[in-house]
């Protein structure tokens, strides 16, 4: 736990106890799955509330699930710094993802209400609940609601079991009808700041603990569904088949080809099924994820196009039907720039090296983009390895961005 002595606020063995503190909120028992809005989320959002408590927040939960904790500013009528990552987590996740950058922020808050530091300005901890898209097609919802760009519509989306978002948000205690109502009003907001492990190699190849993001590359999400003519296994003849299983082995073969043709472009089928498949039937129908990221808006656009035609093609020869429909399309997010420079201001006078890359992986910072200028800061991650349980970033390279947090606080209150 995070102690209570100063001097210990921000040491990297609290940091990493907290880890796995909530790393016991899951719904499996031998790995940490935590979807969006289900028993798990709800124990570790109560978690959070009990912590966010502790460093001196006044603690509520949004419509939209994320748990929000405001430490007011000297100045009732200053702005509000944003501070946010999430608590979702994939399927057998690594601890460390999003998870860290909501233990750093309320750090970071902890330490100024220990030192009693009042700022010019509120500061708001944001630990949302739905970065992953795991469960619903839709995703950010948390973020984007307080982007102002929630869309409706995402509450009626549904899980593989039929349950919707409108009818999970009920069962977590929460009504959805004030979902739109979380937007911030972006001239009372002065930045929205994440801080998240790097979830790749580059800090380590690089040989620095902590970096500043330039920017976060946009996505592109949705389903692949291949429909042919499900058949008798033993004697429908290899000549006679519209196999949908098949096509779609082709077409992920495609997509991979695809995503390495271009330099910075990645193409992903994450999740394919068989609905109603079985050992004795040629496979009538697939339904796939697609999942493609560029830094470069056009060449992610293009790219989604190229995936379509050959999908396209690919349906066509071999007598099957084949449609994309894209749930998610979030445009390459760039990190403000004058932010980015206050943080090297940081890293400096920390003693670290202002090393600045971009983001693969997608962030919640991503919503704010257009509307509220954004920063994020990265700890190194170990081999690069996320979404997978050997996800790892050590205390010490915690501490450091923990550090980097609390100092590009302390300077912006300076400076505003
Ligand atoms: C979130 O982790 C994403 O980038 O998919
Ligand atoms: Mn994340
Ligand atoms: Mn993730």
């Amino acid at each position: 736990m995070i102690s209570a002595a100063p001097a210990q606020q921000m040491q990297g063995e609290a940091l990493a106890a907290r880890i796995e503190v909530l790393a016991q909120f899951s719904s499996e028992p031998d790995a940490l799955t935590r979807l969006t809005l289900t028993p798990a989320h709800r124990d570790a959002a109560d978690l959070v509330v009990g912590w966010m408590a502790q460093a001196g927040m006044d603690v509520h939960i949004d419509a939209l699930a994320t748990v929000v904790g405001r430490y007011e500013g000297t100045d009732p009528a200053g702005k509000t710094l944003l501070i946010g990552s999430h608590i979702d987590t994939v399927r057998n996740a690594g601890k460390y993802d999003g998870n860290f950058g909501v233990i750093a922020a309320i750090a970071a808050v902890d330490r100024l209400n220990r030192e009693s530091t009042k700022l010019p300005f509120a500061i708001e901890i944001l630990a949302y609940g739905d970065e992953e898209g795991v469960r619903y097609p839709s995703t950010l919802t948390g973020s984007r609601a307080v982007a102002g760009t929630f869309e409706q519509a995402a509450l009626d989306d549904k899980d593989a079991d039929g349950v919707s978002r409108r009818e999970a948000l009920a069962r977590f205690g929460i009504d959805p009808a004030y979902a739109a109502t979380q937007a911030r009003d972006p001239a009372r907001v002065l930045a929205y700041v994440e801080v998240h492990i790097e979830q790749g190699p580059v800090l380590e190849a690089q040989g620095f603990p902590v970096g500043i993001v330039t920017a976060i590359n946009g996505a592109t999400r949705g389903a692949i569904t291949v429909t042919g003519r499900s058949g008798h296994a033993g004697t429908q003849p290899m000549s006679m088949r519209s196999d949908a299983l098949t096509a779609a082995a082709e077409m992920i073969l495609a997509i991979e080809r695809i995503g390495r043709s271009t330099r910075g472009l990645v193409a992903t089928v994450g999740r394919i099924e068989t609905p109603r498949g079985a050992v004795n039937i040629v496979p009538g129908a697939v339904a796939m994820s697609l999942d493609v990221r560029s830094p470069s808006d056009d060449e992610r656009r293009e790219a989604v196009e190229r995936i379509e035609t050959e999908i396209a093609a690919i349906a066509a020869r071999r007598g099957v039907s084949a449609k994309f429909a894209c749930s998610h399309d979030m445009p390459a997010a760039p990190c403000d720039a004058s932010l980015m420079d206050a943080l090297e201001q940081s890293f400096l006078h920390l003693g670290f090296t202002p090393y600045r890359l971009a983001s693969g992986a997608g962030h919640d910072a991503m919503s704010f983009r257009g509307r509220i200028p954004i920063a994020m800061i990265f700890a190194r991650c170990k081999a690069g390895v996320s979404h997978n349980p050997a996800e790892y970033a050590s205390p010490g390279d915690m501490e450091a961005a923990t550090a980097v947090l609390y100092d590009f606080i302390r300077m912006l209150s300076r400076e505003r």
